[in-house]
């Protein structure tokens, strides 16, 4: 019996589509074998790689002076390539935001290749807050900006995108396809797949055209973007499974309506779930208002002795991997979009009666 996963990442992906793998591991559309078999320049996989592209770039309608490309490494490979891809010699500088673990990991990988400035960093508050553009010490002439729309240990969100004068990269790893953006606004984005793409092992990242030939001298290969995108991102072999159920995702995500449908959703599920533990005294959020993710929902309890009773008895009663990243402690419910409301109504039922029977 499936249970309510709300774990951060590999997260809970839906259950259509892999019931669909399911039924296609054997015998893939009549081929007698998987997807996983196949060489990946075959004309089936190409097919697939296709198309998974194109639904993206329908999704988040991704205009076409941008490459989709599909990349190993996860986004932590992408902390080394975007500097490796954009810095584009010495003396440039790269500005980054502050706003927590996974930024800190940016900008510790960006300050081997060059210098770095933090234009704004909220660890002043424990990083409970996206800071505002009104506090911001940008750069004369960056190479690029980075932040983290979406903080996935902390759980706080930026609701703006930056107005920058130079490219503008985002590790939308954790809140890439729950909202429409404003491709356009960016020079870069980039995603790890495995919270709302899809299984890990394959990342996605969207790059501007003008930005594939800055890459610094020595880059490895396995990095660079122009690589990838003249290789049409098989310039060695790609991880093909994790490509085929992405692709199967993003047909998930048009037959329920795309992004828009996805952002509407997780605005009902995380407001469900914030109002609940803003009306109670025994729950309560780190994160300040106006911050706080619609993703990843951290929550602490008013006497942490109960931690251990809380996750034993809510995993007993089928909601799973609730406990808080190791650096914050509490809990956390990440409610991304495979992740459906009725989840969150029995979490919070749950949460209502561990409140009476042991707050
Ligand atoms: C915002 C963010 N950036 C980067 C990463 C690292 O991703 P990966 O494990 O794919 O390298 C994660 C992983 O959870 C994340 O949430």
């Amino acid at each position: 019996m499936r249970k309510f996963n709300f774990c951060a990442g590999p997260a809970a992906l839906p259950e259509p589509v892999l019931l669909q793998a399911q039924q296609e591991l054997l015998d893939w559309g009549g081929r007698g074998c998987s997807v996983m078999e196949v060489s990946h320049r075959s004309p089936e996989f190409t097919e697939v790689a296709e198309t998974a592209e194109q639904d993206l770039r329908d999704l988040l309608a991704i205009p076409d002076n941008y490459k989709v490309l599909f990349l190993h490494g996860g986004a932590t490979a992408q902390f080394s390539a975007v500097p490796w891809n954009l810095f584009g010699g010495p003396g440039r500088v790269a500005d980054y935001i502050y706003t927590g673990q996974w930024a800190k990991k940016a900008i510790a990988e960006a300050r081997r290749y060059g210098p770095v400035n933090v234009v704004a960093s909220s660890e002043d508050r424990n990083f409970s807050y996206a800071p505002g553009p009104d506090s911001w010490q940008q750069s004369e002439d960056a190479a690029y900006f980075h932040y983290t729309p979406n903080e996935t240990i902390g759980g706080v969100e930026f609701d703006y995108v930056p107005e920058v004068s130079c490219p503008l990269v985002a590790d939308m790893s954790s809140n890439i396809l729950s909202r429409p953006i404003p491709v356009e606004k960016f020079g870069m984005i980039y995603a790890g797949a495995q919270k709302n793409i899809g299984p890990s092992g394959i990342a996605v990242g969207i790059v501007r055209d003008d930005l594939l030939d800055r890459a610094l001298d020595g880059i490895p290969r396995s990095l660079n973007w122009r690589v990838a995108a003249d290789a049409g991102s098989m310039d060695n072999t790609p991880p093909t499974f994790a490509w085929y159920l992405s692709g199967l995702v993003f047909k998930w995500l048009k037959a329920r309506g795309g992004v828009s449908a996805m952002e509407l959703e997780s605005r009902r599920k995380s407001a469900m779930l914030y109002d609940f533990i803003d009306g109670s005294d025994f729950y309560s959020s780190p994160v300040e208002p106006g911050s706080r993710s619609r993703m990843n929902v951290p929550f602490v309890l008013a006497d942490d002795s109960l931690d251990g009773a809380f996750l034993e008895q809510s995993e007993a009663a089928g909601l799973l991997n609730l406990k808080g990243h190791r650096s914050v402690g509490g809990m956390r419910a990440s409610l991304y979009n495979a992740v459906p409301m009725e989840a969150v109504e029995a979490l919070v039922a749950f949460m209502a009666d561990f409140e009476k029977r042991m707050g």
